[in-house]
């Protein structure tokens, strides 16, 4: 006896109310960070969890379904079959090694790479139409090692990239002028990681471009000051492994507003890992890095042409080729 009275028979989906459905691969601390605020943010219909340890997953399963009687209405699946994910509109990877205090995200590459050969082919099979959005690390190569495994269009395969790293530059700068981070237009583009690049040159607060406006003031600013903002950035990951052992909340933050955007077609810009090839002079090779990008309802729509100084764009083509020194050693 059902509790309400049909007032159809059918019981067909119609074609408005196709539920949007999102997969994390991975409930780790990432994974459970991500999934968690696209829930408080009401961005799914359905959430499908995978991850390798069957009583971890459906202990994070449970635990979320309680929560229900606080959430919008979601329907939760875990299992760690493959079939859960089926019919995805957006698949984000979070599963893998994560790195030990002071030990470099290129480094967990063989350890994450051999995961992805059984994470992504069995992905792609059950969700042949959905956006990949890849958060292991080194995020860079394993959002190139995806696009190979998946066999998806480039703009369907995106890495989650400097959108946190552009996050902690834009808190900094906000910090230092005391104003919102929310209106601190900055980006950090190349290598999520080490080798990442700050683009200094197009950083605006309310429109304002920072660097013309302390000119114009002659108010002097110190090359060294520029940098050790751009290096705490660098060191900020670190700084927080080494300090609770993993990164989480803002990764969270930063993965659900991209879901958001991609599901709902905002088609905003964000820095975050594409194919690079033809962009700012990197004709050396297949590489995915960091450029601000429009996001919308089929993925990556097209990449920003934010001015770079010749400095800033040898620095990015620098980075690339860190990339792609690690990506030869593959063997995709
Ligand atoms: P974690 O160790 O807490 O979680 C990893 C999860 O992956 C575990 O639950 C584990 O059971 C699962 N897993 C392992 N092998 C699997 C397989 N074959 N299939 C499915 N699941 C599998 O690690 P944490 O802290 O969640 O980090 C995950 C990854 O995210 C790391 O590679 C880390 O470096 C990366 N990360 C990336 C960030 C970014 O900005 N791109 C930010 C923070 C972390
Ligand atoms: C982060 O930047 C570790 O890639 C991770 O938080």
């Amino acid at each position: 006896q059902a509790f309400f009275k049909p007032i159809k028979s059918s019981s067909q989906p119609s074609p408005t109310n196709r539920p949007t459905k999102v997969s994390v691969i991975g409930v780790g601390n990432v994974g459970m960070a991500i999934a968690q605020t696209i829930l408080t943010q009401d961005l799914v219909d359905e959430l499908a969890l995978v991850d390798a340890k069957p009583d971890k997953l459906q202990g994070e399963m449970l635990d979320l379904q309680h929560a229900a009687a606080f959430l919008p209405r979601t329907k939760i699946q875990a299992s760690v079959d493959y079939q859960v994910t089926a019919g995805s509109d957006l698949c984000i990877v979070t599963a893998g090694a994560r790195q030990n205090p002071g030990e470099s995200r290129l480094n967990l590459l063989q350890r994450n790479l051999a995961m992805y050969k059984t994470i992504i082919p069995p992905l792609a099979k059950h969700s042949p139409e959905a956006i990949l959005l890849i958060v292991s690390n080194p995020v860079d190569v394993l959002t190139y090692v995806a696009w190979k495994l998946s066999g998806f269009p480039s703009n369907r395969v995106i890495g989650s990239g400097t959108n946190l790293d552009s996050s902690r530059f834009r808190f900094l700068i906000a910090d230092h002028l005391d104003v919102n981070a929310q209106d601190v237009q900055a980006y950090i583009v190349g290598e999520h990681g080490d080798s990442s690049v700050a683009l200094w040159s197009s950083i605006s607060v309310g429109g304002v471009p920072v660097l013309s406006f302390l000119e114009r003031q002659q108010i002097v600013y110190e090359k060294e000051t520029l940098e050790k903002i751009h290096r705490e950035v660098v060191e900020s990951a670190y700084q927080v492994i080494s300090l609770k052992g993993y990164t989480s909340w803002a990764i969270g933050y930063s993965v659900a507003s991209l879901a958001r955007d991609i599901l709902r077609n905002q088609r905003r810009i964000h820095p975050v890992s594409v194919l690079a090839k033809g962009f700012y002079g990197i004709d050396f090779g297949e590489v995915f890095l960091s450029l601000p990008a429009q996001l919308g309802r089929s993925g990556v729509l097209g990449v920003t042409n934010v001015h770079l100084t010749d400095e800033e764009a040898q620095q990015l083509r620098d980075s690339a080729k860190t990339i792609l020194e690690v990506q030869s050693q593959l063997g995709v």
